[in-house]
């Protein structure tokens, strides 16, 4: 298995982030300008991306030699960019799940950078599991979120990024139904993000007791409010009755450890 080798950073040297795509705001030139201001009145290290604006932080995810190569290299969009910090809360949890026994699930892959990203961080090419990737890809099923390219064709289109990488598993169709034959007995890393209740709480029906012990679940739009809040309200009282509590991560994700 090859892990990701660790490069001590420069003591001194700190590293700023600032690419001005958020959300849920009204008027982003304005926001844009008004937070690069702030940011001026603030001392090195500062994360601006995502809804996500810190300073005075050690931006670790732009130390990690590996992680800035494989995130760099599946930037597709203005969205992968902005979402580094979420990438490399996902390439620490894979870090840490690829030396467990079970198999890597992503449930929501559009075009997928999330799982790519993982995969090159860990080997690339050489990726030791088998990673479950589940999505409709030529459509959306939820109303009015379609992504840019979705459509006929698609598919094939994500199929070509993947050309190598035996590990992957494309698995094309609606979630839950399309676990039906296709879906591993042990897994060490569940990432889930279809932006919708229903089909989230379904997506852990068929997976979560299939998590190892020391297996990772994360949920990409758990602590994010508004739009996404109806995915927080169904999937805590779902933790709720396994004696679990969601840990709520500022980068919008939410996360749980399997006992
Ligand atoms: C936010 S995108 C995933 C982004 C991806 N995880 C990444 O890191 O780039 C959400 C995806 O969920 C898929 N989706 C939503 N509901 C689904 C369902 N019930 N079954 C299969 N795919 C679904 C959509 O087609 C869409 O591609």
């Amino acid at each position: 298995m090859t892990l990701p080798k660790y490069v001590a950073p420069k003591p001194r040297a700190l590293m700023n982030f600032f690419w001005p795509t958020s959300w849920m705001v009204s008027d982003p030139d304005r926001f844009n300008a008004l937070i690069k201001e702030a940011a001026s009145l603030c001392e090195g290290g500062i994360h601006f991306a995502d809804n996500l604006f810190t300073w005075a932080r050690n931006n670790s995810l732009f130390d990690d030699v590996a992680f800035r190569e494989a995130w760099e290299r599946n930037v597709v969009n203005d969205a992968d960019r902005a979402v580094a910090w979420r990438r490399y809360f996902l390439a620490t949890m894979a870090y840490h799940a690829v030396q467990l026994p079970g198999d890597f699930v992503e449930c929501g892959v559009y075009a997928g950078s999330g799982v790519k990203t993982v995969m090159d961080y860990l080997g690339g090419k050489a990726f030791p599991k088998p990673f479950w990737a589940y999505d409709t890809y030529d459509y959306n099923p939820v109303e009015g979120h379609a992504f840019d390219g979705q459509r006929p064709g698609f598919f094939e289109e994500v199929e070509k990024r993947f050309e190598g990488y035996a590990g992957v598993r494309l698995v094309k169709g609606l979630i839950p139904d399309s676990f039906a034959g296709a879906c591993p007995e042990a897994i060490a890393y569940l990432h889930i993000d279809l932006n919708n209740a229903e089909a989230e709480i379904a997506a852990l029906e068929h997976l979560f007791d299939r998590v190892v012990p020391g297996g990772v679940v994360i949920l990409d739009d758990y602590e994010w409010a508004n739009m996404y809040r109806t995915q927080k309200l169904a999937e805590d009282p779902w933790f709720d009755a396994r004696r679990y509590r969601v840990t709520p991560l500022p980068t919008g994700q939410g996360f749980v450890i399997k006992r």
